[in-house]
């Protein structure tokens, strides 16, 4: 998702359509799936939870850090807590602290959580360190990185006039250790997170076409409010208002202003900047759109075609299918160049030096998705940033991840007399097997159509309307 910043240096987000049962892929016929009862939903949670607090002790020796704290008071939760919380936790409670151990020793156990609001939660953890005596303390107090950043810092004071200099002294600060905690998705979730995605395509299919786009009726906004009601129908939730918007009004939020530059003033949006647009024949649309359940969020922007009255989809403008193109071909590129262990910063470099020998103008941002929708994770770009990323484009990119691929391509329409922005967004998950970005339900390259209605079908919509 690219999202309305306040202080946007860009506007808007793009919408699309879509008819008849045309999908994004030919080859693709996304349905919705149901979600499993609470109850089952708990136990498949609390088992991925379980896969993940067992790599922890793994993770430290990796970044040689002996002990992880946390601590946290009621609604005042470090970061992590929601990757490590259980599915019938809500928010921390109390006092709860939080304490893990790279390679307990004398048969002590490596995990330990306290919730409390007495000084007991400050001698049992001194007594653990007395017993374990970790050369090394890691706390989440990173001052630019999110995930590991999360030590609030009333608590951190708390935290060194409970424990003294004794233990404040091995306090350090290692970031990757939260960053890879947060990022791992386990295997057993790759099967759930694919039936999600299939959700989400499944939604953008039927919102771009004739079920719910009317040319000349329906305005963009009603198609993201469509898309708003259809994913509470499915019991799903989401991490961010749908967007839709018209590429060939260039409304989109990555497109740049009127004026063709890109504002470098921060300034605060007003509903000025999101009018209500008429969806017409001939427009290019465009959404953006995910999904929340499981613990899990996903990221999609795909793309419709507004066909004219009697139009068959197959004499679509050349130039628009080209647009379409460059992006899958941008993805490819990038797909190529997301190498484990080099930095976002690096990656970017090598993508933007490819697109430059092939004559390809656009823009990359993609970022790590999952657990949360923007996760834990090196980027690879920000619309507003192009030649580096500070801080979290000097991560080095995980395995065992999942990734939003979102970019887009740049191609002249000559029937609107306009150099349209294609964007496109799509998951992709590590494959050890193949030990490449697979996508994790596919991606789109074909457009969806939005056919226009029979003139009875279209009657009927405007008085309902
Ligand atoms: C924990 O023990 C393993 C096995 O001896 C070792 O490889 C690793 O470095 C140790 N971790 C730390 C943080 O010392
Ligand atoms: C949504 O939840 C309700 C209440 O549990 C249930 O009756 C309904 O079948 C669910 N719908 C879907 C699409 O799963
Ligand atoms: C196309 O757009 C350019 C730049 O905005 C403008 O100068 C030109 O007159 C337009 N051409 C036509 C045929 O409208």
């Amino acid at each position: 998702m690219w999202c309305r910043i306040r202080y946007a240096l860009a506007l808007g987000c793009l919408a699309l359509l879509q008819g008849s049962n045309a999908s994004a892929d030919a080859t693709k016929s996304p349905q919705y799936q149901a979600l499993p009862s609470l109850r089952e939903q708990a136990s498949l949670l609390d088992g991925w939870t379980a896969e993940r607090k067992a790599l922890i002790p793994g993770i430290l020796s990796k970044y040689n850090v002996d002990a992880w704290l946390m601590s946290q008071r009621e609604y005042a939760e470090d970061t992590v807590f929601w990757a490590l919380k259980s599915f019938t936790q809500f928010s921390a409670r109390r006092r709860t602290t939080q304490l893990f151990l790279a390679n307990a020793t004398n048969g002590a156990p490596s995990a330990y959580s306290w919730i409390d609001n007495t000084p007991l939660v400050w001698s049992e953890l001194k007594a653990v360190l007395q017993d374990q005596q970790p050369r090394s303390i890691a706390l989440n107090t990173h001052s630019e990185l999110a995930f590991s950043g999360g030590l609030h810092a009333g608590e951190l004071n708390a935290i060194e006039a409970a424990l003294g200099l004794e233990w404040t002294d091995k306090f350090v600060l290692e970031p990757m250790i939260a960053v890879e905690l947060v990022a791992t998705m386990v295997d057993s979730r790759l099967d759930w997170y694919r039936k999600m995605m299939e959700t989400a395509w499944a939604i953008i299919d039927e919102a771009f076409s004739s079920r719910v786009i009317h040319p000349g009726v329906t305005t963009a906004q009603d198609v993201e409010w469509w898309m708003r009601d259809k994913i509470q129908a499915l019991n799903y939730t989401t991490w961010f208002q749908p967007s839709v918007s018209i590429l060939t009004e260039n409304d989109c939020s990555m497109c740049p202003s009127s004026t063709g530059q890109e504002s470098t003033v921060p300034r605060l949006l007003t509903e000025a900047d999101f009018p209500a647009h008429l969806i017409q024949y001939g427009d290019i649309l465009h959404c953006d759109f995910g999904v929340t359940a499981l613990g899990l969020n996903t990221d999609t922007q795909h793309l419709a075609y507004v066909l004219q009255p009697g139009q068959p989809e197959t004499e679509i403008p050349d130039s628009v299918l080209t647009g379409l193109q460059k992006a899958n071909r941008l993805q490819d590129i990038t797909r190529h160049h997301m190498k484990i262990g080099m930095t976002g910063n690096e990656i970017l470099k090598n993508i933007r030096a490819q697109m430059k020998d092939e004559e390809i103008q656009g823009k990359i941002y993609c970022h790590a998705t999952g657990e949360f929708g923007h996760s834990a994770g090196t980027v690879i770009g920000m619309t507003n940033l192009q030649d580096e990323v500070p801080f979290l484009g000097d991560l080095p990119l995980l395995k065992n991840t999942y990734y939003s691929i979102e970019l887009y391509a740049e191609h002249y329409v000559p029937e609107k007399n306009m150099t349209v922005l294609f964007p496109q967004e799509e998951d992709v998950y590590w494959s050890e097997k193949s030990q490449s970005w697979e996508w994790v339900y596919g991606r789109q390259s074909q457009y969806l159509f939005v056919h226009s209605a029979s003139k009875d079908q279209h009657m009927a919509a405007e008085i309902e309307l």
